[in-house]
């Protein structure tokens, strides 16, 4: 789509990312089970949004209209019509046009791609969140609520885990058709975990975890599917975590920014997006993300951009292999080349170009509608100098995004530029 106006991510906010592992996180071992409970939906999408106000010094009275990303609130939390929560956020939202998106995995990139579609369409200044609550049951019975990103009729039975099995998938072919080992693999999940240790927000940013760990199955790091085709494909260390968390960003036009008094030089610019979809439960080669490819074309084209622009990105890692297949698709790394991006370190944060800096969905968390509004902050983050521990060494002058929501089935792609 060829923008009519140009758009600017004036920043945003989030909260910490947090589940298992995380010692904010209450469950029945920790000291404060019993006398505290963990944040809810609600609490986490206004903690967000009003965030968003405070770090941007935006007065909500600003915002024409909001997006919210969430996938499954009816099944983890009982709540679904997300517009009219997320209003209750701020009494000076009440009353403003404020909407749901949904596309599984990739429900924040939708929310921030509506948002970029208002300014186009002609507001000035909107708001787009996304939250995702996925604590609230056991990881198998909340895999099942996830499966609903599946065909469900023909693919959620692959496994109770449906889909940590359909990536295990990807990695058992990807392994096959290139010779990649499971220790190639686990070089994108070492670095997630080192990049999250930096990160006040992340969810595993306690747990360390060396190459051995991460490439070697054990009683700490058990291979957990019951598909016996598919379980010796995926250990516990190659999955994105279970997460809640919400993130919210600002959006502006030129007019916006006037109106807010903000200055260009506070803000980074967005060059282009591009969404694909692709029919559920139809792939046709498991070592190609070519949804996740299509979105990036169309983004590099639309923003006059090619890969080796790019100096930093955030991308789809929902499992260690699927972040080698990202950077295949994106065009960092030709077909099968993509682990040795990550084994040279070319993808570290010191790297020729730092992927997923504050730890990816491997590690700093994947609430899952969250996660897209979340890849636009850290690029907008990493532009203007504000992560501090794990800041990139050189200010990025180009960044991209990759939200992919199920098997590659729809994916946002967003291009940036530091103003
Ligand atoms: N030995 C053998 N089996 C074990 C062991 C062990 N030591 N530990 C656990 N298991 C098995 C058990 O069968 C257990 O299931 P059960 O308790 O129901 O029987 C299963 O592994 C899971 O263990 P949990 O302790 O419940 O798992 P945990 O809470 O640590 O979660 C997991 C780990 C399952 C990997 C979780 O983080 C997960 O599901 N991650 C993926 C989330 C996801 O799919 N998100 C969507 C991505 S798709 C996209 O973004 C496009």
């Amino acid at each position: 789509m060829k923008f009519r106006r140009k758009i600017y991510v004036v920043g945003g906010d989030l909260t910490t990312f947090i589940g298992k592992h995380h010692p904010d996180f209450i469950w029945k071992k920790h000291p404060d089970f019993g006398k505290k409970e963990n944040p809810t939906l609600e609490e986490l999408l206004t903690q967000a949004i009003n965030g968003a106000f405070e770090k941007t010094g935006v007065d909500p009275e600003a915002i024409e209209r909001g997006f919210i990303g969430n996938f499954a609130g009816e099944l983890f939390s009982n709540q679904g019509h997300m517009g009219a929560l997320a209003v209750r956020a701020n009494e000076k939202l009440h009353g403003k046009p404020f909407t749901r998106l949904e596309g599984a995995c990739a429900s924040g990139g939708l929310a921030v791609a509506a948002g970029i579609d208002a300014l186009n369409a002609g507001h000035d200044v909107v708001m787009a969140a996304g939250s995702e609550v996925q604590t609230t049951c056991s990881a198998r019975e909340g895999a099942g609520y996830l499966a609903r990103a599946s065909h469900w009729e023909t693919e959620r039975d692959i496994d109770d885990f449906t889909f940590p099995a359909m990536f295990a998938r990807r990695a058992k072919h990807y392994k096959e058709k290139y010779g990649v080992t499971d220790e190639d693999i686990a070089h994108v999940t070492v670095k997630a975990y080192k990049n999250a240790n930096k990160n006040p927000y992340a969810h595993m940013r306690s747990i360390e975890m060396d190459l051995e760990s991460a490439a070697n199955a054990g009683d700490r790091n058990p291979q957990f599917l019951r598909n016996e085709e598919l379980k010796p494909h995926l250990k516990v260390s190659d999955c994105s975590q279970v997460s809640d968390g919400a993130a919210a960003i600002i959006l502006a036009t030129e007019e916006g920014l006037e109106k807010l008094g903000i200055d260009k030089s506070d803000t980074i610019e967005v060059l282009a997006y591009a969404q694909a979809t692709s029919p559920l439960g139809d792939v046709d080669d498991y070592t190609v993300l070519n949804n996740t490819m299509q979105a990036a074309q169309q983004v590099y084209e639309e923003a006059g951009l090619k890969p080796s622009d790019i100096n930093v990105a955030e991308v789809h890692d929902c499992f260690a292999v699927t972040e080698l297949l990202m950077y295949e698709a994106l065009g960092f790394a030709d077909p099968g080349k993509g682990a040795e991006l990550a084994r040279e370190g070319e993808t570290g944060i010191e790297g020729s170009i730092p992927v997923n800096t504050g730890g990816g969905l491997l590690a700093f968390g994947h609430p899952v509608g969250a996660t897209g509004v979340k890849q636009v902050l850290e690029i907008y983050r990493q532009m203007k100098g504000q992560c501090g521990d794990y800041q990139i060494p050189e200010t990025p002058k180009y960044g991209l995004t990759a939200n992919m929501g199920g098997d590659d089935r729809t994916t946002v792609a967003m291009a940036f530029e530091n103003v």
